[in-house]
């Protein structure tokens, strides 16, 4: 071979103050790890010199703590996109030492490619194996990887050796022309391939391989609690009437489910609801439960952008990979969650909220309208172009401190006319072809906690004129009550 073979330290080298750096991965899958801690480390040795040392940091999703955690703890980051969920990072953001812009996940691609955000200088990508000719085989997750590397100045490898060679064949890597020239992107099913199994990248702009045997590790789920299980079963619940009233296709429909336990809890709820039918996923991510919903004939098929699995589901999936092979595809992010195949697949889309207001508007990202959480992540991508968006959250939050259905939402992200329906544990809102007045009427007496109630009917028959009717002074009443007593209950109209 003769691209060289460097050490981590050597490869952090290449990367330069105010660079821009965009890697492989989405969610910790496919995510480098030892480059990126060797960045961090550099940043710390450059930092103690009394030397500027920050980059922009481009990715799928969220990373690794090998990567936000380790860069946001060397005061590392000047400028991040388009989501990440690192405690550490978010404290670096919140208090103004990392810029960070939260963005749709499908779009950074093509932004970058549109000049948006400059050019990128380096490229470190996660790889189970690497040609002289510039063939990748990619690890777990994709993310943006086929646009940075296109773009970059320099690549650099993190050849992963824990990576399992059966993972070649499940990766179907495509980029869309840009405008004018772009074309409708031909899957017009979630098992359309559509790409190449590897990604081809230009082999002299290579310019070292850094070998590791660092499997990373992605952390199993807390078990199911009690108001997550009661949310699951009323998304069931709705699904399920949906299909018996006509307004779902008897064949079902494919589904997006975003991260975490309601996710879970959905899934393994619609695997033990006999009316269901077997369906397909056209999603971001593919957890454990999904192997046991492909095991149990419940789920025929996933297109994802990542196999987030914990160690055991990752053993799991390559001990039985004869089995699986035909019935996953991992892709880039700008396809994973592309509107285009949204719109005409006709997605589910479930996704987490923060909080909603009584007229179905909804926070995914900032506590209390100020501090970011996470990122909007690929919610927006879905939701907006579902056949039916599902928007869930508990109807109250830190034992009942929190009413996460308020008078009106403190930050948004998803707007009324994108929301279609909502559901907590107490039931569910179903908002289409309803006004606003009824909106509210139906999430207040649905979905609302019963010891918010009454607050809620105060406040909507205070509430004034319009089309909306909203009383401005005391729109954001539960929220000051929070920041003063530490209670939304002591809002005062
Ligand atoms: N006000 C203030 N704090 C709130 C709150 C509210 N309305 N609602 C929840 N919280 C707090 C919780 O108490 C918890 O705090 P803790 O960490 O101190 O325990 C924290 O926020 C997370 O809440 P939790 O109920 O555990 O939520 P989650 O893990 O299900 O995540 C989101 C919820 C909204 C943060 C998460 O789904 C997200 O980032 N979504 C946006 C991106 C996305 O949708 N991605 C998938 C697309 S495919």
């Amino acid at each position: 071979m003769s691209i060289p073979f460097i050490t981590a330290p050597e490869a952090a080298d290449f990367v330069k103050n105010g660079d821009n750096v965009g890697l492989s991965g989405f969610t910790a899958s496919g995510t480098p790890k030892v480059v990126t801690t060797a960045i961090a480390d550099k940043a710390t040795a450059e930092h103690a010199k009394g030397n500027p040392f920050k980059i922009n940091l481009f990715t799928g999703a969220s990373t690794n703590d090998y990567t936000d955690g380790a860069l946001a703890r060397a005061d590392a980051l000047n400028f991040r996109t388009p989501y990440q969920s690192c405690p550490d990072l978010r404290k670096s953001m919140n208090s103004g030492r990392t810029h960070y812009a939260d963005a749709h996940l499908s779009e950074l691609a093509q932004k970058l490619r549109y000049g948006f955000f400059g050019k990128i200088n380096v490229c470190i990508i996660e790889a189970q194996d690497v040609t002289e000719d510039g063939e990748i085989v990619l690890g777990t997750g994709v993310g943006n990887v086929p646009t940075f590397a296109m773009m970059a100045e320099k690549i650099i490898i993190e050849l992963n050796s824990t990576i399992h060679p059966k993972i070649r064949g499940l990766h179907d890597v495509y980029m869309p022309l840009d405008p004018p020239y772009r074309r409708e992107i031909p899957v017009y099913k979630p098992s359309d391939r559509i790409g190449s199994e590897v990604l081809k990248v230009d082999p002299k702009k290579i310019v070292g391989i850094v070998r590791t045997d660092n499997p990373g590790h992605v952390a199993p789920f807390s078990p199911l609690d009690e108001t997550t299980m009661q949310i699951g079963a009323n998304v069931c619940h709705f699904l399920a009437s949906e299909l018996k009233a006509g307004r779902l296709p008897k064949e079902f429909l494919p589904l997006q489910s975003g991260v975490g336990n309601v996710a879970n809890a959905v899934l393994s709820g619609l695997a033990a609801d006999a009316t269901i039918p077997a369906f397909t996923m056209y999603t971001e991510v593919v957890q454990d439960s999904v192997l046991k919903l492909m095991e149990q004939g419940k789920c025929t098929f996933a297109s994802t952008c990542s196999l987030s699995l914990s160690d055991d589901g990752l053993h799991e999936f390559f001990g039985n990979i004869d089995f699986f092979r035909d019935k996953v595809l991992i892709r880039p992010g700008e396809i994973s969650n592309n509107p285009e195949i949204v719109r005409r697949l006709g997605i589910i889309s479930m996704n987490t909220a923060l909080e909603a207001d009584i007229f179905g508007n909804v926070n995914s990202t900032h506590v209390l309208g100020t501090k970011m959480m996470n990122g909007i992540g690929g919610s927006g991508d879905f939701t907006r172009n579902a056949y039916v968006s599902i928007f869930s959250c508990p109807s109250i939050t830190k034992g009942g401190l929190i009413s996460n259905i308020v008078p009106m939402v403190s930050h948004l992200d998803h707007s009324e006319h994108s929301v279609a329906v909502l559901i907590t544990d107490q039931g569910i809102a179903d908002l289409r072809g309803k006004d606003p007045l009824q909106r509210a009427e139906t999430i207040i007496e649905n979905c609302a906690h019963p010891s918010y109630r009454p607050l809620l009917r105060d406040y909507l028959k205070l509430a004034k004129g319009g089309h909306t009717p909203h009383t401005l002074k005391s729109a954001f009443a539960f929220h000051q009550a929070f920041i003063e007593s530490g209670n939304m209950a002591d809002a005062k109209f």
